[in-house]
């Protein structure tokens, strides 16, 4: 099997293991797709897009989409990096584009609204008319900061039909899906750069005492000069 074929498979049987755990049918299976430094960047500063990826890493991502129902990102990607989440580079559908954004500050520009000939979903903790925008509007409870609430909407999805949930970024959404244990799996693409930038993962209020999140096992693959690396995110009792 070369290694799409081996990330498809691994990525069918995590889904399946959590399809038969008790938290199937409360939300959907979450994963975790993004491209890094060696540093952990995601980008050189906050509001800049960077290509990261090489060309047949960038083929995995779009692979990734494929087998996902739902993909998202929060608001801050989608302002400054206009994505259109679908899959062009792979066979396959495209998944149904969302938004995480309370405030709503989403374009009505954004590619991602037009891109898929989906409907983009924008969660938001406002609640605004629909019917005069060009996606549409998911009123979810706010969390104590005011943002959206990241349980509530995951359920929501849920009962939207998405089964399984791709989680693209930024850093504020990547690090608050780990602050909640809402991240399944994770595939990560490292380029052979130090960037000292914008660090995928902010604090997560860990304490050394705890196990960390670990992956179990971990998959790891050259691919050009990325690395890719993916497995099953096991929390233990890592987060309180
Ligand atoms: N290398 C990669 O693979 C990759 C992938 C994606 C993005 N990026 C880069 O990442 C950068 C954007 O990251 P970012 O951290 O600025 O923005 P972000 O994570 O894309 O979006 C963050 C925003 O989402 C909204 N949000 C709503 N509910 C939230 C919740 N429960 N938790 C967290 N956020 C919530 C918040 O805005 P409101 O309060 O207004 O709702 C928040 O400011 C860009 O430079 C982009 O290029 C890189």
């Amino acid at each position: 099997m070369n290694l799409n074929q081996r990330i498809e498979q691994w990525h069918r049987q995590t889904r399946a293991t959590f399809e038969a755990g008790s938290q199937a049918g409360q939300r959907p299976f979450v994963t975790l797709c993004y491209a890094q430094s060696l540093d952990g960047s995601l980008t050189n500063r906050a509001g800049e897009k960077l290509q990261l990826s090489g060309a047949n890493s960038t083929k995995i991502t779009h692979q990734m989409r494929s087998l996902h129902d739902g993909i998202l990102v929060g608001i801050g990607t989608v302002l400054s990096d206009d994505p259109q989440l679908t899959v062009r580079e792979w066979t396959g559908d495209s998944p149904q584009p969302i938004v995480l954004d309370s405030q709503l500050r989403m374009p009505v520009s954004a590619r991602l609204c037009a891109a898929s000939g989906k409907r983009c979903w924008v969660l938001t903790s406002q609640s605004a008319d629909s019917t005069v925008r060009d996606y549409d509007l998911l009123p979810v409870a706010s969390s104590d900061s005011g943002q959206v609430d990241l349980p509530a909407a995951l359920h929501l999805l849920q009962q939207r039909g998405i089964r399984a949930l791709m989680v693209e970024g930024g850093a504020s959404v990547i690090t608050a899906f780990l602050q909640h244990q809402l991240v399944d799996a994770v595939v990560i693409t490292v380029a052979p750069l130090m960037i000292g930038g914008y660090k995928a993962v902010g604090e997560l209020g860990l304490s050394s005492a705890q196990p960390f999140p670990s992956l179990s096992p971990m998959h790891s693959e050259k691919l050009d000069d990325d690395m890719i690396i993916w497995g099953a995110l096991n929390f233990a009792a890592g987060i309180p």
